[in-house]
């Protein structure tokens, strides 16, 4: 990272601080349930932490049109425990046993009970977003989970298919990218933004999101579990095929299409190692191809809100996407 975008990642944090302490107050209390397995459950995965960065994109997108009451705290903690449910239920789906640098919940706790888990942590988002009174709010979370929840069943539906880039885009923004933008209209209905304010700033958190999960997808493929904290190489095992792979698959040679194939079908590296795959990579240059596609995203972004007024709420959001392109977890 340039020396730039440190000091920058520095004035961001600075900037949040306060509200993002005030979040972490209201997802204390949104964990508590009257069965103690659940508030155990809720408890593990909210002091597990992570990066925040759903309810900080809500935030800044409330304070850039000057909106700094109390709901974007307690949206900043809705979007956050929808974030959570979606990740339980995705860490039972994937059969994954570490997340945030630790055993996942679904390891502990087993696969019913974080069913379970999963599901009274998505209404418990919808219970303290009810507290907004507003059907706006109401609308885009529900048309959220349903995107969310579609798109992790398409992406079961793919499996082990090398599908195209266009079947690749329309589930990484059902599964990620629309939560992102969500976060960034939510953030636009509290300030009561004009249709156009929150069309941009939705469009900003669709690009930041496209960004997020493509870099997410080649960290999967060229990262280390210590670093990231959770599975590496998972998304083949799994049978998916992501950017960089897709890129392989189009271009690459017969031969480097049959691995491929091999390791999709298997969903397993028992024919076909990792470090094989890495090199098909190297080869056909899908990892620089899959960056390249973030970049340009993350272009879009800051292009999307080009037009709001210079602040440092602006200049936070114009940074978030270099963080998304350039982070290592
Ligand atoms: C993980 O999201 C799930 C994806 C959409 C790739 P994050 O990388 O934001 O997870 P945490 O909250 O920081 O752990
Ligand atoms: C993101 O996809 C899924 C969610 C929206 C929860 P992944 O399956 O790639 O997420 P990670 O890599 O497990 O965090
Ligand atoms: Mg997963
Ligand atoms: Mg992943």
């Amino acid at each position: 990272m340039s020396t730039l975008a440190i000091a920058t990642a520095r004035e961001v944090f600075d900037l949040l601080r306060d509200d993002l302490v005030a979040v972490e107050q209201e997802l204390g209390r949104d964990a508590a349930s009257t069965v103690d397995t659940i508030t155990e459950i809720a408890e593990y995965l909210r002091e597990g932490g992570g990066k925040r960065i759903r309810p900080s994109l809500l935030l800044l997108s409330a304070h850039l049109l000057g909106y700094s009451g109390f709901g974007a705290i307690r949206l900043g903690a809705v979007v956050e425990l929808v974030h959570t449910a979606t990740l339980v239920h995705d860490d039972i789906i994937d059969g994954a046993d570490t997340r945030r640098g630790r055993p996942s919940a679904n390891t502990t706790w087993g696969n019913e009970k974080c069913v379970l888990a999963g599901d009274w942590l998505y209404m418990q988002a919808f219970r303290v977003a009810l507290e907004e009174r507003n059907f706006r709010v109401l609308d885009l979370l529900i048309g959220l989970t349903q995107q969310m929840v579609e798109g992790e069943l398409l992406q079961i539906q793919k499996l082990g298919k090398a599908v195209s880039e266009a079947e690749y885009y329309d589930l990484i923004y059902r599964k990620t990218a629309c939560l992102f933008s969500v976060s960034m209209r939510l953030g636009a209905v509290l300030a009561d933004a004009t249709e156009s304010q929150e069309a941009n700033l939705g469009a900003y958190g669709r690009a930041v999101g496209l960004a997020f999960q493509i870099v997410d997808d080649v960290l999967d493929l060229t990262a280390t579990e210590e670093v990231l904290g959770k599975p590496v190489a998972s998304d083949l095992r799994e049978g998916k095929a992501t950017m960089a792979v897709i890129h392989s698959f189009a271009h690459g040679t017969a031969a480097d299409r049959r691995t491929i194939r091999r390791v999709l079908d298997d969903c397993s590296f028992d024919n076909a190692c990792r470090a094989e795959i890495q090199q098909i990579l190297a080869r056909n240059g899908s990892v620089e191809y899959a960056m390249a596609a973030a970049d340009r995203y993350a272009e879009q972004a800051r292009q999307a809100i080009a037009g709001f007024t210079d602040s440092e709420f602006k200049r936070a959001l114009l940074w978030v996407p270099d963080f998304v392109v350039a982070r290592e977890k």
